[in-house]
């Protein structure tokens, strides 16, 4: 039954890296980068972000890793486990709590995913300008039922691979298949880069504008950081705890971390020339890629299959990253409500689903409905990326600093000293001063309380 003491682990070294890839790599890439690099302007931005993944993301994804293969637990078990009676648990409570949010509006742009696997198949998608593709998109929006399936189907997709369990339904999905996501990412960038007058887009993208640089892109920048990495609620934790015992932590971090960034400039690369040659504007929220990126497929031979093909990786990308999500709240239930594992998820799963079908709604039928001018979807997302992860990541951060022992940090990262860590004293500099100074400047920052 639900024997934690049998906790399911990666059964290889590229297992584990998969997976956790897979959890990173997702919509936050391909979606999200791109439109939120638009909405600040472009170079500057991704200048800042990359500064932040370095300095930051790889150090709140190490300490991830070292609490979860630490503990061999979800989050609040982990910190309940590290630091009997002290509030640190609540750090995941918190990300139990992000998990549900984060769902909501990404379970909403996975079905997205999959009303454009079947507009591709219909054929659709071809023979349409930019403004015809955008107008297919809002009235895709305000359908009476559409969107709203399509998030059911996900999330079912989701709660069924949960079920299955770690080892069968996430390692094998992740490995096989992103690679073939990379390489129609990189055709499209071939194809975006020769369309005449992409030059502006590829500057937009790597120019940077230094005058760009806002306090609300510096939190968009630092935001977008953790979302894109899955860092700040625990899901890394989770996975962390499924890492073997002799794999190298902050390598892996490294290399999760890179990979990952990777893939967000070249989704970038993809949108930004293309958009930039057949006219658009790079501010066109959260529509961006699915308009823009049909308009280049139509552009390559046998484009419409191509297409059909990338929406379904992309949702397969996309649903790697929803199990991780939903891996956090079973887990959680599975572990300390001692919980059966399929109604665990059954639970969460139609719990999510509330929510998550009033997120839908926002974005059609409900948009009117708004807080500080932003819709339920623009909430949950504002404020799962840019202030829950953040502040997770500010106490992940202070509690490897400062409170859990260094020489256990130590044993945990050198895997009880049988491999080197050559770079141990780096990252408790690191995660000690540098990441939660920055964290917390940029809050203050982006709140007007200090200037630069
Ligand atoms: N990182 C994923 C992406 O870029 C999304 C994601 C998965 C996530 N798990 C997460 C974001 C945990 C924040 C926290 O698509």
């Amino acid at each position: 039954m639900n024997d934690t003491n049998q906790r399911d682990s990666f059964t290889s070294k590229f297992g584990a890296i998969a997976a956790i890839a897979g959890s990173a790599i997702g919509l936050g890439n391909i979606w999200r980068f791109p439109y939120i690099t638009g909405e600040n302007g472009g170079g500057a931005f991704l200048l800042i972000y990359v500064l932040f993944i370095l300095l930051i993301g790889i150090t709140v994804m190490t300490s991830e890793f070292v609490i979860g293969r630490s503990a061999q637990k979800n989050p609040y078990g982990a910190f309940r486990l590290l630091a009997p009676g002290k509030p640190w648990y609540l750090i995941g409570i918190m990300g139990v709590l992000a998990a549900f949010f984060i769902l909501s509006f990404y379970t909403t742009v996975s079905g997205w995913t999959l009303e454009y696997v079947y507009q591709a198949l219909s054929g659709n998608l071809t023979g349409k300008d930019n403004s015809q593709l955008t107008e297919m998109f809002t009235e895709f929006l305000n359908h009476p039922w559409r969107p709203y399936l399509w998030f059911l189907i996900f999330m079912g997709f989701t709660a069924v691979i949960i079920i299955l369990g770690v080892k069968n339904g996430i390692e094998r999905y992740a490995k096989i298949l992103m690679p073939f996501l990379l390489v129609l990412l990189l055709m499209l960038c071939i194809r975006a880069l020769t369309l005449k007058g992409s030059g502006a887009g590829l500057r937009f993208l790597f120019h940077p504008d230094l005058s760009k640089i806002t306090p609300k892109a510096i939190l968009e920048a630092l935001g977008q950081g953790f979302f894109s990495l899955s860092i700040g609620m625990g899901t890394l934790i989770t996975y962390g705890s499924y890492i073997r015992k002799k794999d190298n932590l902050a390598e892996t971090a490294f290399y999760v971390s890179i990979s990952d960034t990777f893939v967000a400039v070249i989704a970038g690369i993809a949108i930004f020339p293309a958009l930039f040659a057949l006219g658009g504007q790079p501010a066109s929220g959260q529509g961006l890629m699915f308009i823009v990126l049909p308009e280049v497929f139509q552009r390559i031979p046998f484009g419409n299959l191509f297409a059909l093909v990338f929406f379904i990786l992309l949702a397969i990308a996309a649903l790697t990253s929803t199990i991780s999500v939903l891996e956090v709240i079973v887990a959680f239930l599975v572990e300390e409500i001692k919980m059966a594992r399929k109604k665990a998820t059954i639970i969460a799963a139609s719990s999510v689903s509330v929510l998550g079908l009033l997120t839908v709604a926002s974005m059609g039928k409900l948009s009117g409905l708004t807080l500080f001018g932003k819709n339920i979807f623009g909430i949950l997302e504002y404020l799962t990326a840019n202030i829950m992860l953040p502040i997770g990541g500010l106490f992940i951060v202070l509690f490897i600093g400062w409170f859990h022992k260094k020489s256990l940090t130590k044993l945990e990262m050198t895997n009880n000293g049988t491999i080197r860590s050559r770079y141990f004293p780096v990252y408790i500099f690191l995660v000690r001063w540098i990441a939660p100074v920055a964290i917390t400047a940029v809050f203050l920052y982006s709140l007007g309380i200090i200037k630069f």
